[in-house]
């Protein structure tokens, strides 16, 4: 975070203040079924209102394809902002323009305007110069507590803050650098590293990363299948990636050579389909040729929990099986609850393993649920975020 102003350190009383923000919030129609990211910018938020900043607030939502297109409006998440705290909400109809400039230009001190979808112009994401150029007549000082879109080099979060010189960070870009900073450096052992979900691909940068300092490795979801298969065992219908057994076989390897015990399971939960409503447990050497594991079992539980129950280090990240049934939740949620449990450092990051953390209610047992799920992989490659880059001064 070396040369990367906090907003605390800006001159922002009475100025406008352009906020970016990550309101990518998961909708159903019009509702917001988790308000994670709004809360968690609240702070920042409130901040920069109680100094007497004029505050502009950003945000991208969903993947509109550069055209306006009212169902990823960002008006449910100003009106829930609203809400939250307890102030009105000026919403303009888009993020440059006439329109977009004579609301931030009637805001008053301590008042707060939103801005529409930024992902409305194809501009954004292209990193556009003269549209990063369109939005820097929206601000006086430029703030990023979008940590979630950090890795994006997208217009107004890469070439918007290096045309303003006040730039730097909000209080949750900076929780977001100082809990995953704790795992780029030396970290303290013993050091578990959860990962779940689909893909291989997607860990393989995290997993090898992490690789110099890791003590254990604990695979579960559909990406342990894929392990499973490099090991020779027979996964029925399961899902693998085919295109990654070598690689699969190559990690394993690597593990040893770096005397890393990487777990997989010993016994998961099958059913015949992903539409199945019920499964059973069985040991990993029974699973049949039409059976598809879709979580990992309670002995697998038991050996993950054990492991986890002397670390002083866990980063988790990715699901264990299809925890949104509650046929297949056991294995995620009784993950979740040993780390919940365990006595080190904890941090849950990726959309879905955060949910399930939520859903459970275990949120606050954790010491960091980050609110990055490509963002947080990326900072843990070990690669540099566009979005932290363009702050430092
Ligand atoms: C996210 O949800 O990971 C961020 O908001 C980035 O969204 P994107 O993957 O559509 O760029």
């Amino acid at each position: 975070m070396d040369g990367i102003r906090s907003i605390a350190e800006l001159p922002i009383e009475g100025r406008r203040v352009f906020i970016r923000v990550d309101f990518n919030v998961p909708l159903h129609g019009s509702k917001i079924t988790d308000d994670t990211r709004i809360v968690a910018a609240l702070p920042t938020i409130k901040h920069a209102l109680e100094r007497g900043a004029r505050v502009v607030l950003a945000s991208h939502l969903g993947r509109p394809k550069g055209a306006p297109d009212s169902k990823y409006s960002l008006e449910p998440a100003g009106a829930l902002l609203a809400e939250l705290l307890g102030k009105e909400v000026v919403l303009a109809d888009d993020c440059i323009g006439d329109g977009a400039r004579k609301v931030v230009t009637d805001l008053r001190e301590g008042q707060i305007a939103m801005l529409e979808n930024l992902r409305f112009h194809e501009e954004e994401e292209k990193n556009d110069e003269a549209f990063a150029k369109e939005l820097a007549k929206l601000c006086d000082v430029y703030v990023n507590d979008a940590f979630g879109a950090a890795h994006r080099a997208h217009a107004s979060v890469s070439a918007l803050p290096h045309l303003i010189t006040d730039r730097g960070a909000g209080f949750l870009m900076q929780k977001e650098l100082k809990a995953l900073g704790r795992f780029s450096g030396e970290v303290e052992k013993p050091f578990v590293l959860v990962l779940g979900g689909a893909k291989v691909s997607d860990k393989i940068g995290v997993i090898e990363a992490m690789l110099n300092k890791v003590s254990t490795i604990l695979i579960g979801g559909a990406m342990a299948n894929t392990f499973l298969a490099a090991r020779g065992v027979s996964v029925g219908k399961s899902k693998i990636e085919d295109d990654k057994l070598s690689l699969a076989r190559s990690l394993l390897n690597t593990a040893k050579s770096h005397n890393v015990s990487l777990v997989l399971p010993t016994d998961v939960v099958v059913a015949e389909s992903l539409d199945s409503v019920a499964g059973e447990v069985v040991a990993i050497d029974a699973i049949g040729a039409d059976q598809m594991a879709l979580d990992i079992g309670p002995a697998t539980v038991a050996t993950f929990t054990e492991a986890l129950s002397r670390a002083r280090s866990v980063l988790w990240n990715g699901p264990m099986g299809l925890f949104e049934k509650p046929a297949f939740a056991a294995g995620t949620l009784g993950v979740a609850k040993a780390i919940a449990a365990a006595p080190g450092f904890t941090v849950v990051g990726g959309g879905d393993s955060v949910a399930a953390v939520q859903d459970a209610k275990l949120a606050d047992e954790f010491d960091h649920v980050s609110t990055g799920g490509g963002a947080s992989l990326e900072f843990l490659e070990g690669k540099k975020l566009p979005g932290v880059m363009s702050l430092i001064s």
